[in-house]
């Protein structure tokens, strides 16, 4: 098993062109579940797309101590980062036993084979799809494929970007329990998005809430499915 990450920021930021979107973020990603609330808009995917190294950011970002280069998506990947991005973007045309062997493209073809095995011992109901394109899954199966392509790049910090959006209730347990098990059990640090926030809290161990680019509140997930500025503005409940 591989050792859980450590992802320290301080004062980044990002935008687009001259537009800057994210200032002067801290936040501290410890071994477990860690997610970030806010409205759409606050600039979330932006933060998860910076630490990936696919735009441009200031300020620094430590991985267990060691800088992070900016903008190398490939040297993010190489040092264990791995990105489920909104909207999963598979190639539909591809079956899933091909779209999980893209994830591993960094690594040799017999490790390639070795995470693909471990993918599907992880994802049993991807097995018996393997040979199904993945443009005809379910959106929730095809959520799956997306985290699995992830895993198979050997992460040790996995991002997941709203990895529940638009499946049915049943659907964003199953995920939410999958992003559980890669934390606790495959001992992967796991940073994720979500608008479920009550659920998300369930198995998150700490939270960040964003808005307009800044950090806004920062506490454990009991801390903040407590709080009254969280319950009011996220749990729709006064
Ligand atoms: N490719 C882009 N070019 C320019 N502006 C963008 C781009 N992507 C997002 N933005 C802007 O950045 C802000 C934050 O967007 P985003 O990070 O997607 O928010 P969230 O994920 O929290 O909904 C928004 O104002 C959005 O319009
Ligand atoms: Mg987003």
């Amino acid at each position: 098993m591989n050792a859980s990450a450590h992802l320290q920021v301080t004062g980044l930021g990002a935008g687009y062109g001259g537009f800057a979107v994210l200032r002067d973020i801290h936040i501290d990603v410890q071994p477990g579940i860690t997610v970030i609330l806010g409205p759409n808009g606050a600039g979330k995917t932006t933060l998860l797309r910076a630490l990936a190294g696919l735009i441009p950011r200031q300020g620094q970002v430590l991985l267990d101590g060691a800088p992070l280069p900016a903008q190398d998506a490939t040297a993010c990947v190489r040092r264990g980062l791995a990105l489920v991005a909104e909207g999963r973007q598979l190639f539909p045309q591809m079956t899933v036993t091909e779209n999980l062997e893209l994830g591993g493209w960094l690594a040799s073809a017999a490790e390639r084979k070795r995470r693909l095995a471990q993918a599907f011992d992880d994802f049993p109901r991807l097995k018996e799809r393997a040979t199904q394109l993945a443009g005809t899954m379910s959106g929730g199966e095809q959520q799956m494929v997306a985290v699995a392509r992830a895993m198979m790049c050997g992460p040790r910090l996995l991002m997941l970007d709203e990895p529940s959006l638009g499946l049915a209730p049943r659907m964003v347990d199953e995920l939410l329990a999958i992003a559980g098990r890669i934390a606790r059990q495959q001992g992967v640090t796991v940073l994720m998005v979500e608008q479920n926030v009550r659920k998300a809290l369930s198995v998150a161990d700490r939270g960040y809430v964003l808005e307009r680019g800044r950090i806004v509140a920062a506490d454990s997930a009991a801390g903040l499915l407590a709080s009254d500025v969280i319950r009011r503005a996220y749990l729709g409940t006064a």
